[in-house]
C-alpha cells in the first residue's frame, strides 16, 4: 500500500469515525458492536438496511443518493466502478443519521474483468487449484473495482440440460460440486472477507434451483426429502461450512411452498441444522413473487412470509419497505423478526470490513485507475492456464488432433471469430473487444508458418424468433449479429475455403445468450443452420475437427459419427481463443472430464450417471424388451459423465484394496499404479466410485467419491492410491438419518465413470 493511499485511508477512517458510530470503542467486539448501534436505529432505518437495489435506468442517481441518505437503502448491485459506488458510498456514511455504510454486489460469477471459462467448464478441468485460482483472480479485480459482495458460486445441481442455467452451475455430480463450492468460497472470501482483496461470497440459488420442472427456467421443484439430501443440497451445505457470508434463495417452490417463504427450509434446515450465520437474500423481486405463485394475496401478505421465513434482504422490490413498518405496528411482525434480519445485514457488512472502513473496497479518488479496463489484461497468463485446462477431447479418429503447425486450415462458423461469445453468459465486467477469438489465437499460434482461410459459413441460427428472444432487452447491441447473406451463399464461400485447406476447424454450437438465464431448449441440438454447414463440409472428405462452443450438453449423434475430432471448448473466456489454439497444437495436451453426462437425444434426458439402482435394469449387450429402456435409438449417454479423451494412452493396474474388511473407526486404502503409455506427456483423471450393494432404501449405481487429477510424462508411471472410511458410505436412510448400514460395497476405479474396474470389501 502506498503512503497517499495509507494517509487517505486514514483521513477518511478519522473523518468518518468521529461522525459515524457512536460507540466506536465497541468496534472490536462484533455482538456488542452491533446491538449498540441497532439501539440506536428507528424501525425505518432498520427496514432500510434490508432494502437490496439494483442500480440501473428506473431510478436516476440522484434519487438513489437522496434515499441512501434518508437510510432506506441497505446494499445495492449493478454498478461496477470505484467510480460508481464511491458517491453512494459517500452518501451513507457523510449524510445519512447514522452513518451505515453500504455494500455493493455483483454477478461475478466466472472472472469480473479477466474473464474464465464459464462454471461448467471450470468444472470439467476437475482441478480444484485451477478453480480456485479464477475465484481468487475474481475477487482480486471486483474488490479493486469498489465491489464487496458476488452472487456466486452458483451450486445448483444441473440433470437437465435444457435448462439454459447449466452453464453457470458445476454439474450433476454432488461430490465433485461440494468440493467446488468448498474451493470457491474460500477462493473468493481469501484469508477473510474483510480483506481489502476478498468478496463475500454469496451462494445461490437456496436451494434446488437446478431441479425445475422439465429444464424449464422459473419453474416448480417437487422432489422427495431423500434425494433432495442426497444430491442437492450437499453443496449448499459444504459452502455454508466453508464459511460462505451470504446466500441467494431460490425462486423455485419446493414441495408446494416458494423457498423464498419456506421457513423449513431457511430456519430449520439452514439455521438450526446447519448452523448458517450468514445474511440471505431474496433473488430478484422474489418476495412480490409471492403473489404470482399465489402463496400470498397481496404484497403485504408477500413482505410478512418472506420477513418471517428467514428471508433478511430483498432484492430489487420495495415491498419490505413499503410494508414492514405497518406490519409491525400492526403486531403482525415482530420487531425481533426484523431485528433478526437487520443483525446479520449489520453482521454481514461488519465482517465484510465495512465498520472499519467503508472505503475499504472503493478506495481514494486520486488511486482511481485511469482506464478501468485495463485490469483486464492483468491476470490473462492465468485465464489461459485455466482455459485449456478446461476443455474436453470428445472423439479423436486416428489423431486427427493435434494439428500440425504446417500448410493451411480452413476456420470456418459462426463461433470462430465471436468475440461476445468467448464469454459465455454472465460475463460480469468483461469487455468482448478484449477477449481472443478461435481466429485471433490460431493467427497468433501460427504466425507465418501456416496459413488459415476463414470462412463465417453459416448464422449461429437462422430462427428469426429465437434471434429476437436472444436480442430482447439488450439496448445497446444486439447479442447475435447476423450476416444478412443467404444461408447458400454463405455455405458455398465456407466450401471455397475448405477446398483450399488440408483440414477444416469449424467452430459450432450455441450463442452464450442461448445458455443462460431464461435461456431454456426443448432441442439439444447444434442449431440447423450450422447442421447444414457441418453436412456441407462433411462432404468435403477433408479432415473435419469441431471446436464445440456450448454452456450445456448438446445431442452430438451426428457429429460423433461424422466428425474426425471433436474438442468441447464451453464458453472459455477472455483467452479462450489462445487456449483452444494450444490444445489444437498439442501445445496442451487435454486432460478435461465432463462434470455433466451428455444424452443421445433430448428425449433421454435425464441421463444423470449416478441414478437409483432398478428392479428391470437395461443392460447394455442384452436386448429385449421389459427392461427400462427406450427403443428406438441406443440406450445410456453419448459421452458418459467423467469421459474425457488425451493425446496420450493411459493404463491402469489392477486395482487393490488393503482389506476385505472396513472397521467403522477404520479406513481402506484403495490403490492402483497409472501408467502413460502413450508418446506424450499428460494428465488425467483418476476417479474413484462406490456402490453400496444392499441398503435399507434403494442405492445409486454407483457415486463418486474420490478424484485425483495426475500429470505424468511420457512413459511414466505413478501409484495413485485413495483412502475411504465410513463417512465415505453414509447416505441418508428413511428417516433421514445420515448413516453407513453394515453390508457389503464395490468400489469401481475408472478415468471415466462407466470403464471402470471393481472389487468389494465389507463394512463392519
Ligand atoms: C436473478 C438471478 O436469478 C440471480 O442469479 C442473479 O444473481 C440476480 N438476478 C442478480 O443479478
Amino acid at each position: 500500500m502506498n503512503r497517499l493511499y495509507l494517509l487517505g485511508l486514514i483521513a477518511c477512517f478519522t473523518s468518518h469515525a468521529a461522525l459515524a458510530w457512536t460507540s466506536p470503542a465497541l468496534l472490536d467486539n462484533k455482538q456488542a458492536f452491533i446491538a449498540d448501534l441497532m439501539t440506536q436505529m428507528t424501525l425505518e432505518e432498520k427496514v432500510g438496511q434490508l432494502r437490496l437495489i439494483s442500480i440501473g435506468a428506473d431510478m436516476p442517481r440522484p434519487r438513489i443518493l437522496e434515499e441512501i441518505a434518508a437510510g432506506n437503502i441497505g446494499g445495492s448491485f449493478n454498478t461496477v466502478t470505484r467510480r460508481d459506488n464511491r458517491p453512494m458510498q459517500d452518501a451513507a456514511v457523510q449524510n445519512s443519521r447514522l452513518k451505515i455504510p453500504l455494500f455493493f454486489a455483483y454477478d461475478v460469477i466466472h472472472g469480473h474483468r479477466t474473464i474464465f471459462p464459464i462454471s461448467l467448464a471450470l468444472a470439467s478441468s476437475w482441478d480444484l487449484q485451477a478453480i480456485a485460482l479464477s475465484g481468487r483472480i475474481a475477487a482480486i479485480e471486483a474488490s479493486a473495482d469498489g465491489l464487496d459482495m458476488t452472487f456466486a458460486p452458483m451450486l445448483d445441481i444441473t440433470r437437465d440440460p435444457r435448462w439454459g442455467r447449466t452453464s453457470e452451475g458445476f454439474g450433476e455430480d454432488p461430490y465433485l460440486v461440494s468440493q467446488i463450492a468448498r474451493s470457491m468460497v474460500k477462493a473468493l472470501q481469501g484469508a477473510t472477507p474483510s480483506a481489502a482483496d476478498s468478496v463475500m461470497a454469496s451462494v445461490k440459488h437456496f436451494a434446488l434451483y437446478g431441479a425445475v420442472e422439465g429444464g424449464r427456467d422459473y419453474n416448480v421443484v417437487d422432489m422427495s426429502p431423500m434425494r433432495m439430501y442426497q444430491d442437492y443440497l450437499p453443496p449448499y451445505h459444504a459452502a455454508v461450512d466453508a464459511g460462505a457470508g451470504g446466500l441467494m434463495v431460490a425462486l423455485n417452490t419446493i414441495n408446494g411452498v416458494p423457498a423464498t417463504a419456506n421457513t423449513w427450509l431457511m430456519q430449520d434446515l439452514l439455521r438450526r441444522d446447519w448452523g448458517f450465520s450468514g445474511v440471505t437474500i431474496s433473488d430478484h423481486g422474489a418476495i412480490s413473487e409471492l403473489v404470482s405463485h399465489g402463496i400470498a394475496r397481496d404484497g403485504r401478505e408477500a413482505a410478512k412470509l418472506a420477513i418471517k421465513a428467514g428471508i433478511d434482504m430483498s432484492m430489487a422490490d420495495s415491498l419490505y419497505r413499503q410494508e414492514l413498518p405497518a406490519l409491525v405496528r400492526s403486531g403482525e411482525v415482530k420487531v425481533q423478526e426484523i431485528d433478526n434480519a437487520v443483525r446479520e445485514v449489520l453482521g454481514a457488512k461488519y465482517d465484510l470490513g465495512l465498520f472499519h472502513d467503508p472505503y475499504r473496497r472503493i478506495g481514494i479518488a486520486a488511486e482511481d485507475p485511469a482506464e478501468v479496463n485495463a485490469e483486464s489484461r492483468l491476470h490473462r497468463a492465468e485465464a489461459r492456464a485455466v482455459a485449456r485446462q478446461s476443455m474436453v477431447l470428445l472423439k479423436n479418429r486416428q489423431q486427427t488432433l493435434p494439428l500440425k503447425k504446417t500448410g493451411s486450415i480452413a476456420l470456418i462458423g459462426p463461433l470462430a471469430d465471436s468475440p461476445i461469445d468467448m464469454m459465455g453468459s454472465w460475463s460480469a465486467a468483461g469487455v468482448a473487444a478484449q477477449s481472443v477469438t478461435l481466429r485471433q489465437g490460431l493467427n497468433a499460434a501460427l504466425g507465418d508458418q501456416a496459413r488459415v482461410i476463414y470462412a463465417l459459413g453459416a448464422n449461429v441460427t437462422d430462427d428469426q424468433h429465437i434471434i429476437d428472444y436472444l436480442n430482447f432487452l439488450k439496448e445497446d447491441k444486439p447479442v447475435v449479429v447476423l450476416d444478412p447473406r443467404p444461408p447458400a451463399e454463405l455455405i458455398a464461400e465456407a466450401l471455397q475455403a475448405a477446398e483450399q485447406a488440408d483440414v477444416i476447424v469449424a467452430a459450432v454450437g450455441e450463442a452464450r445468450g442461448m445458455s443462460h438465464e431464461s435461456s431454456s431448449r426443448t432441442r439439444l441440438d447444434i442449431p440447423p443452420s450450422q447442421q447444414a454447414l457441418l453436412r456441407a463440409l462433411k462432404k468435403t472428405g477433408k479432415p473435419l475437427v469441431l471446436v464445440l462452443m456450448n454452456g450445456r450438453p448438446l445431442a452430438l449423434n451426428w457429429e460423433q459419427a461424422n466428425a474426425d475430432a471433436i474438442l468441447e471448448t464451453w464458453f472459455s473466456g477472455t483467452e479462450g481463443g489462445h487456449a483452444i489454439a494450444d490444445v489444437l497444437f498439442g501445445d496442451y495436451n487435454p486432460s478435461g472430464k465432463l462434470p455433466i453426462t451428455f444424452p443421445r437425444t433430448v428425449g433421454q434426458i435425464p441421463t444423470y450417471y449416478n441414478h437409483l439402482r432398478l428392479g428391470r435394469p437395461f443392460v447394455e449387450g442384452h436386448p429385449g424388451n421389459y427392461t427400462s429402456q427406450y427403443f428406438e435409438e441406443p440406450n445410456g449417454p453419448l459421452y458418459p459423465f467423467g469421459y474425457g479423451l488425451s493425446y496420450t494412452d493411459f493404463d491402469l493396474s489392477e486395482l487393490q484394496l488393503s482389506s476385505r474388511s472396513l472397521a467403522r473407526d477404520g479406513s481402506l486404502e484403495v490403490s492402483l499404479t497409472l501408467k502413460n503409455t502413450g508418446a506424450r506427456d499428460g494428465a488425467t483423471i483418476v476417479q474413484l466410485y462406490i456402490r453400496d450393494m444392499a441398503a435399507s432404501v434403494v442405492r445409486p449405481v454407483k457415486e463418486l467419491k474420490r478424484f485425483r487429477k495426475v500429470t505424468l510424462k511420457a512413459g511414466e508411471q505413478t501409484r495413485v492410491s485413495f483412502s475411504i472410511d465410513e463417512d465415505d458410505l453414509k447416505f441418508f436412510n428413511a428417516q433421514l438419518q445420515h448413516v453407513a448400514e453394515p453390508g457389503e460395497f464395490e468400489v469401481q476405479i475408472g478415468l471415466d465413470s462407466q470403464a471402470v474396474q471393481t472389487q468389494r470389501f465389507e463394512l463392519l
